[in-house]
């Protein structure tokens, strides 16, 4: 996943509203933990939360792609960006909030490896400490076999993607196909992105199997709702 079209990301979601997101993810942490310092955001793609989150906490990210990251140091210098798998890591250390947008966690693709993410994620929050999460659709909200096009257009690239919403194995697969001209020529390319479909009360359960208590806010940043699971030690 994104590991052609990390170049074109940026472009890719041209249309989302990130500094807004941010505005409305700060408020939600002000409200749960006003004491919140530390940030970090898990599976952080180029950094353009923490573009913004960084004005009002100690940030840091961590991603996969190496490619991405590369961007994200590019737009977030000062901050420090780990190269882990989020169902996995271990960085010595705890934060206040540790959130995952954007419905970043379905890459996850099995309830086995979203408990690995949250008891990873758990073990590095502090007590007061936020989980928040941004899920992805569940199999009853889940579109099957519908067309998604969008399209960037700019002098110096133009991008049009399109795919088709699959579901196998219980998972929600986009065959995204791209194609993407600069001056320098037109490319075709495609990817396959599996994510998995968890309903809410496999995402409520995970979060309250790590003891965490835990609230839901039905809009959430993009309209997608918003899990947050507080530590209550
Ligand atoms: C839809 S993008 C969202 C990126 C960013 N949060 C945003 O809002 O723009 C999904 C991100 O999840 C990352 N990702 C997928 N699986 C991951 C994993 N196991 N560990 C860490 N990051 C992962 C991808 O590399 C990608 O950056």
């Amino acid at each position: 996943m994104f590991v052609k079209s990390a170049k074109f990301y940026d472009a890719l979601y041209h249309f989302k509203d990130y500094k807004k997101a941010s505005e409305r993810l700060t408020e939600i942490i002000r409200s749960f933990n006003p004491e919140a310092v530390s940030v970090l955001d898990t599976a952080c793609g180029t950094g353009k939360h923490i573009e913004h989150l960084q004005n009002e906490f100690r940030c840091e990210g961590l991603d996969i792609n190496h490619d991405l990251l590369e961007i994200a140091k590019q737009r977030c210098p000062d901050i420090l960006f780990h190269e882990k798998d989020m169902t996995e890591f271990d960085l010595g250390k705890k934060y206040d909030v540790i959130c995952c947008l954007f419905s970043s966690i379905a890459y996850v693709k099995t309830y086995e490896n979203l408990r690995s993410a949250y008891s990873t994620m758990n073990k590095h929050l502090n007590p007061k400490g936020l989980l928040i999460i941004e899920p992805w659709f569940s199999k009853e909200t889940y579109r099957v076999n519908t067309i998604t096009a969008n399209h960037y257009d700019e002098k110096e690239m133009k991008i049009a993607w399109m795919y088709n919403s699959i579901l196998k194995d219980d998972m929600s697969v986009l065959d995204i196909h791209y194609l993407a001209g600069t001056p320098e020529g037109v490319i075709h390319f495609s990817e396959l992105h599996e994510l998995g479909l968890f309903d809410d009360s496999q995402y409520r359960k995970a979060m309250q199997d790590e003891g965490l208590e835990v609230h839901y806010d039905r809009e959430g940043l993009f309209g997608r709702g918003m899990y947050i699971g507080i530590k209550n030690l």
